[in-house]
């Protein structure tokens, strides 16, 4: 026990220096608390304000699907260039080495897969998101989905209150069923009813026209996911285009994992989102190491 006798009054007061009140470096996140900031800022890069998450979720939908047969061998190399990883809790466990210490973006709802009728889904429970350390927890949102879309939303509001128990941000994911059309409008739509019900943080798609409305009309952070697989260059070009319109990083998996050369592609999607390269100077880089 300290020993009372020795107490010396504290003298060192800064008077003149006033406390520095910090704001916060992500859009509509100043009034969180510390520990979802906390994490949150080991997914966005503090200088840049952006994030390259590497998604390689798809297996709870699709199975071994292409580039992900052997996680070991194909993604585990590619995880020291992310800033987050986006995965279910399989394949953290069975895979994932613990050593990496990168912000665990974890798949957070699950339910039918591509062979029956998507996004029938239920959420895990949050004891399991604690015990993997999560950093960020991720729902699928089916806006517009006739038969699924009161569920889906019903699972992202109970996420953000599990979440906000222990400090874990969430993040709404768009889904986009078939027959709904990728364009502004809709993506607007849809990202801005996962941030009125609570998700810090949105993952959708980029489309070609009118994007910034999409970014300009949700509060909170967008992230952009890959979508199918295109050439390299215009997947650069997708996310040059993304993050200038006001996105705050992207969530790519397949143009990442399933490109020629993914370490290259996944280090210059980081000059790209980063340093804000220009899509011809990221491929010249990535064609460089082919
Ligand atoms: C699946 C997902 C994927 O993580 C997401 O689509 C990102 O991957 P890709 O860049 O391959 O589209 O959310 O539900």
């Amino acid at each position: 026990m300290a020993d009372n006798d020795s107490v010396q009054s504290g003298k060192n007061f800064g008077i003149e220096t006033p406390q520095k009140t910090e704001g916060y470096f992500l859009k509509g996140l100043s009034h969180l608390d510390w520990g979802m900031k906390d994490r949150l800022s080991g997914i966005f890069n503090q200088q840049s304000g952006k994030t390259v998450m590497l998604a390689f979720d798809h297996g709870y939908i699709m199975g071994p699907t292409s580039g992900l047969e052997r996680i070991d061998l194909t993604i585990v190399p590619l995880i020291e260039y992310a800033d987050c990883i986006m995965c279910t809790r399989g394949i953290l466990r069975s895979v994932v080495p613990p050593t990496f210490n990168k912000a665990v973006s974890l798949r957070y709802s699950a339910g039918s897969t591509i062979l029956t009728d998507l996004n029938d889904e239920c959420i895990m429970d949050i004891d399991e998101a604690v015990r993997l350390n999560a950093s960020l927890l991720a729902v699928m949102v089916a806006v517009g989905d006739p038969k699924h879309e009161g569920l889906t939303i019903r699972n992202l509001t109970k996420t953000v209150d599990a979440g906000t128990k222990f400090g874990i941000p969430t993040m709404g994911v768009t889904a986009v069923g078939k027959e709904l059309v990728r364009d502004a409008r809709y993506l607007a739509m849809a990202s801005r009813v996962c941030a009125e019900n609570g998700a810090h943080v949105v993952k959708t798609y980029y489309c070609e026209k009118d994007f910034e409305q999409v970014t300009n009309s949700v509060p909170v952070p967008i992230v952009i996911a890959g979508g199918k697989k295109l050439p390299e260059k215009e997947a650069l070009e997708m996310a040059y285009r993304a993050v200038n319109e006001g996105a705050a990083g992207v969530d790519m998996g397949r143009n990442i994992f399933q490109a020629k050369n993914p370490v290259a592609m996944i280090k210059a999607v980081r000059e790209v989102v980063h340093y804000g390269a220009k899509p011809e100077e990221a491929f010249k880089k990535w064609l460089a190491e082919n």
